[in-house]
């Protein structure tokens, strides 16, 4: 088999700096033990997150330059509002400054005390914006997907029988909207098939409920439906995201994300009166509806990411990254979520680290040594993120799984940035059992990963 090489070449660069153990030891103590505190300058690897973080190509570079700043009617808009409507056939494109916007405009006028969204899985601030307005964001993903090592090709899927049971018992009036969120960030990035999506539209439209995709890796998600789903190997992409979005009636839209831009997003739907509710909230906090928060030249280079997106010498190296990377890992001995996804790589820390109890944090633990050993940044998605302490007993109260999230930017890192990560993973291995847990000093009362301050037990 033939090497699937990056699709680019390098025309700017940006150095990274090598840092030593000492240099990453003292930059650990003083961000607690907590890697969201490191300056960026001390990370040589940043696999933070996917999430604006991607490199832009020559063409969106050049659509910046051709961005329209005009407050009203600006010609970016008008690019970006056609190239949306052509992919998802949405009449309404309303821009926003990133995901978490149209979140909580859309809520805010859909969601309220006593009403509840399902979703195969909420992205936490997807839940955060619903339970902000009083209402109840209700999960209803696999069983499967709570298992790291289940093989299933798409454990992004709703539970259908769920969703039923929920459609069944709950009033009409209860339900302003229902969600399905792909790919399926929160149980390790995993897609959802299109006979699940087809499926969760017919159960939808059977109550007259509306449907929105959280579509942050729509293009990721088309991808595994070409690959992995019986009759679609021989479709094109925007063929097959055509059909996605059809199925719904709008979308909410990080575009950090499959967008290929540093910031932006996007609410899109058919129904113009919902749309214009959307616009006057939209005109209150982010801005004009023909710019949503963002610049011109912010739109431009949207509307040429999502040019791009979908081409499949581009999807199939990013796929290829994240095989490359989970296979290595495997081989090495490092347990991690199965099937890979594409947009990350999850580790199993609990399985990993079997001698650290949840309550001690072993994803963290894992997060710490990557970051001394090579000057990675993963993110840790387990007890220190969704954990808390049982108000009755004062005790810690673990998450449902422990895992550490290696995600990949767009276009940024090469193979060989991979085999450093990798090279960190087999040394790590050795002295796995030797590694210790950590304890929270100090935390916030909500969100409490990203300011939380820690030690070493
Ligand atoms: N929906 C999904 C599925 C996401 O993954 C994210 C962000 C959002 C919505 C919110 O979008 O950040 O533009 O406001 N996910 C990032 C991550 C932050 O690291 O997974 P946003």
């Amino acid at each position: 088999m033939k090497t699937i090489i990056e699709p680019f070449r390098i025309k700017t660069v940006e150095p990274l700096r090598i840092t030593s153990r000492e240099e990453r030891e003292r930059a650990l103590k003083q961000a607690h033990f907590n890697l969201f505190g490191l300056k960026a300058r001390d990370v040589i690897i940043d696999l933070l997150t996917d999430s604006g973080t991607g490199a832009m190509s020559t063409r969106q570079w050049a659509a910046l330059m051709m961005g329209d700043e005009s407050y009203a009617g600006s010609e970016s808009f008008f690019e970006l509002e056609q190239v949306v409507r052509d992919l998802t056939g949405y009449r309404h494109v309303i821009p926003v400054h990133q995901g978490r916007a149209a979140e909580r405009i859309l809520f805010g006028i859909l969601g309220a005390e006593g009403k509840k969204i399902p979703n195969n899985t909420h992205f936490d601030t997807t839940k955060a914006n619903i339970e902000f307005t009083g209402a109840k964001a209700v999960d209803l993903p696999l069983a499967q997907a709570l298992e790291p090592s289940a093989e299933a090709p798409f454990k992004g899927n709703m539970d259908l029988e769920a969703l039923e049971s929920f459609l069944e018992e709950t009033p009409k009036e209860e339900i302003p909207l229902g969600l399905a969120t792909v790919t399926n960030n929160t149980v390790g990035g995993q897609p959802v098939s299109l006979a699940n999506l087809r499926e969760v539209s017919r159960l939808y439209r059977a109550k007259g409920v509306p449907f929105f995709l959280d579509a942050a890796r729509f293009a990721e998600n088309a991808w595994f439906i070409k690959q992995r789903e019986e009759g679609h190997a021989d479709r094109g992409l925007e063929e097959i995201v055509r059909e996605l979005f059809s199925l719904a009636d709008g979308c909410l839209i990080s575009a950090k994300k499959d967008g290929l831009v540093n910031i932006g997003g996007i609410l899109a739907m058919n129904d113009g009166e919902l749309a214009q509710r959307c616009r006057d909230l939209l005109i209150l906090t982010e801005g004009f509806p023909t710019y949503g928060g963002l610049a011109g030249r912010d739109m431009a280079a949207l509307a040429q990411g999502l040019r791009e997106v979908l081409d499949p010498d581009y999807l199939s190296y990013r796929h290829a990254s994240a095989r490359y990377l989970a296979e290595a890992l495997e081989r090495a001995g490092v347990p991690t979520v199965k099937p890979a996804g594409i947009h990350a790589v999850y580790v199993d820390a609990r399985a990993f680290l079997p001698q650290i109890p949840p309550e001690e944090l072993p994803g963290q633990s894992l997060c710490v040594e990557l970051y001394l050993r090579g000057g990675i940044r993963a993110v840790e998605i387990g007890t220190l993120m969704f954990g808390g302490t049982d108000p009755a007993t004062g005790r810690p109260t673990p998450s449902e799984l422990d895992l550490v999230r290696l995600t990949l930017p767009r276009r940024v890192y090469t193979q060989s940035h991979f085999d450093w990560v990798i090279e960190v993973f087999e040394d790590l291995v050795r002295d796995a059992p030797a590694l210790r847990g950590y304890r929270i000093v100090r935390e916030a009362p909500f969100l409490r990963a990203f300011t939380a301050r820690l030690e070493p037990l």
